[in-house]
């Protein structure tokens, strides 16, 4: 068992933190949501959505890569950040092809839930129209990179929890893509397979399993049941349980 340091503050209350953790890890053990799309318990913080981005004084940090330190006064749930949070939200929706109501994953899209969390009504920006190749090579996976919002969490889940290695990212700010590392860069000639966790982790319809299209009706799915706040806070207790 873990011995408890010292707290930090957020939005004026009090939560313990043990060494090593970070303001995300902290805030989740105490229930406390901090809005995020590329965290993933467990997985080694990429911090690149800014989705949970915190303030501590005039200064922002992304609360899943900032380690807690003793004293920290931090603002989270306030209506500057959350605006923020919108409309970083608005532009993932733009730079890809988020159109909800034909896509398998809705319901069950992190960004769709981010959108509702946040009070979202439009995209605000003008639409990006990027072509991403789609790869439908594989027998049981399908990767449709137009919806690929670039969170890094398949590529961290095949490094770092299926041994494999299959996904990266390559090139930079807009010519940044998901690549595939295969000698054909086609998901059929990788070894990823449909129980991996890269294969499932997708937060939103970029990764699917091929097979199971609307299993699960639309009105019974995660975010139709569920605040993607609800689910956050969930996922860090099932992985808590499991260590
Ligand atoms: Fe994230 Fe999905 Fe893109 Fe992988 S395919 S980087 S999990 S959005
Ligand atoms: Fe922290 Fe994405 S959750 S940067």
């Amino acid at each position: 068992m873990q011995t408890i340091h010292d707290t930090i503050i957020i939005d004026g209350q009090e939560i313990p933190f043990t060494k090593g953790q970070t303001i995300m890890d902290a805030a989740l053990a105490a229930r406390v949501y901090i809005p995020h799309l590329c965290h993933y318990p467990g997985l080694t913080p990429s911090g690149n959505c800014r989705l949970c981005t915190v303030d501590i004084g005039s200064k922002s940090v992304a609360a899943c890569i900032t380690p807690a330190a003793a004293g920290q006064e931090i603002s989270n749930n306030t209506s500057a950040l959350n605006d923020a949070r919108k409309s970083i939200t608005q532009m993932l929706f733009v730079e890809g092809d988020h159109i909800c109501p034909s896509c398998e994953k809705t319901g069950n899209c992190k960004l769709q839930a981010m959108g509702y969390y946040l009070g979202m009504l439009d995209e605000h920006f003008p639409q990006f129209y990027q072509h991403r190749e789609v790869d439908a090579s594989h027998a049981r996976i399908l990767l449709d990179r137009g919806r690929c919002i670039l969170c890094d969490l398949c590529v961290r889940a095949s490094r770092e929890v299926d041994k494999k290695n299959v996904f990266a990212i390559a090139g930079r700010g807009t010519e940044a893509h998901l690549i595939v590392n295969s000698s054909t860069g086609k998901l059929a000639d990788s070894n990823i397979e449909p129980g991996d966790l890269a294969a499932n982790i997708c937060p939103v319809g970029a990764i699917l399993i091929k097979e199971q299209g609307y299993q699960v009706p639309i009105g019974q799915r995660i975010y139709d049941q569920h605040t993607i706040q609800e689910t956050g806070l969930q996922e860090n207790s099932v992985k808590k349980n499991d260590d």
